[in-house]
């Protein structure tokens, strides 16, 4: 049986989503409610300017209490800059995602620097923390709502200075949900051939009702870490259109049923989706199964 890690990014791409502020208790409850469906990697927030995401206000505090109560779990956070990186190291998280955009413009639209700032950043991150491990988000790799289509022709140049200065991991996001299958094939295909040493994961939103033929695509190509939200709570602030990620409770049950091994009490994960789905009025679901299922 091969084995699949999920990673939940709910609480980060999900909750960010989402204009009215979530109370922290709501959060604490859904992060509580994962942990004891069995996921054990979860982005619990992100270290970002709260005039950029108010939602993400509390991170600090959400991260203590967290860190407290689940000392055994592997909790990871997004930061856009040096400064997002110190609070995320202070408040006790080990690894944090650095998100860049693929294209230009939407690295201007999202974290407001050139691609060279960008790079300048990571850089001062891993010259104050070399301790940290440090995941590259690649966002918008396969397609960018202002520069069309991206290939494996742009990924693969592009990675390169960041595999040169020590990256080790990346994610590779569709933050639009605009690959198709073979899209992905090749681009993963490409590099792995590339960069053979790179660790990846995958990171797909379910906007064209694709996500779920992309995730399995990059699995079918040896991707074994998978990112995905809770009840396919999300979108992206900065990306027009964006919309849903790749529902996790759903992702599981395929997965599951084909005989991957995961871990995760799936009736527990629809029950914590229709939950949260009771919970957030104001979120947008793009999950299936906790719709249509009340006990299973
Ligand atoms: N955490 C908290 N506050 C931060 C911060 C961080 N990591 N980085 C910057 N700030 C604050 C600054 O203190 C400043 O506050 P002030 O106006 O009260 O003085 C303000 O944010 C602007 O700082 P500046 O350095 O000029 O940044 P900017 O305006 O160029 O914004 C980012 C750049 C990266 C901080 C901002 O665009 C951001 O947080 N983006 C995150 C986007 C995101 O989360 N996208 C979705 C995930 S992919
Ligand atoms: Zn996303």
């Amino acid at each position: 049986m091969k084995r699949i890690e999920l990673f939940e990014v709910g609480p980060r791409d999900g909750f960010q989503n989402v204009r009215e502020y979530i109370p922290l208790e709501t959060k604490i409850q859904i992060i509580d409610g994962l942990l004891t469906a069995g996921v054990k990697h979860l982005q619990i927030t992100s270290f970002v300017s709260p005039k950029a995401v108010p939602q993400m206000k509390d991170a600090m505090e959400l991260t203590s209490i967290c860190i407290d109560k689940h000392p055994e779990a592997d909790f990871f956070a997004l930061v856009p800059n040096l400064r997002g990186a110190e609070a995320a190291r202070n408040s006790g998280i080990k690894w944090v995602s650095y998100v860049v955009s693929l294209s230009e413009s939407h690295n201007q639209a999202n974290i407001r620097r050139s691609h060279e700032e960008s790079f300048t950043e990571l850089k001062r991150i891993q010259e104050s923390y070399p301790q940290m491990d440090i995941c590259l988000d690649l966002a918008t790799t396969f397609g960018c709502p202002f520069e069309g289509k991206k290939t494996e022709e742009d990924v693969l140049p592009f990675l390169k200075p960041y595999v040169d200065g020590g990256i080790r991991t990346v994610n590779l996001c569709d933050t639009i949900g605009i690959a198709n299958p073979a899209q992905v094939r090749k681009t993963i295909n490409a590099v792995k051939n590339e960069y053979p040493s790179l660790d990846l994961q995958i990171h797909i939103h379910d906007t064209r009702n694709m996500g779920m033929v992309n995730t399995l695509s990059a699995i079918e190509c040896g991707v074994d870490k998978v990112q995905s939200t809770l009840g396919g709570l999300g979108g992206c602030p900065f990306a027009p259109g964006a919309s849903g990620n790749l529902a996790t409770e759903d992702l599981a049950f395929m997965l599951t049923e084909m005989g991957y091994e995961l871990d995760i009490d799936i009736n527990k994960m629809v029950n914590l989706a229709r939950f949260q789905s009771d919970l957030i009025p104001a979120g947008q679901f793009s999950g299936h199964l906790y719709k249509i299922q009340e006990e299973r």
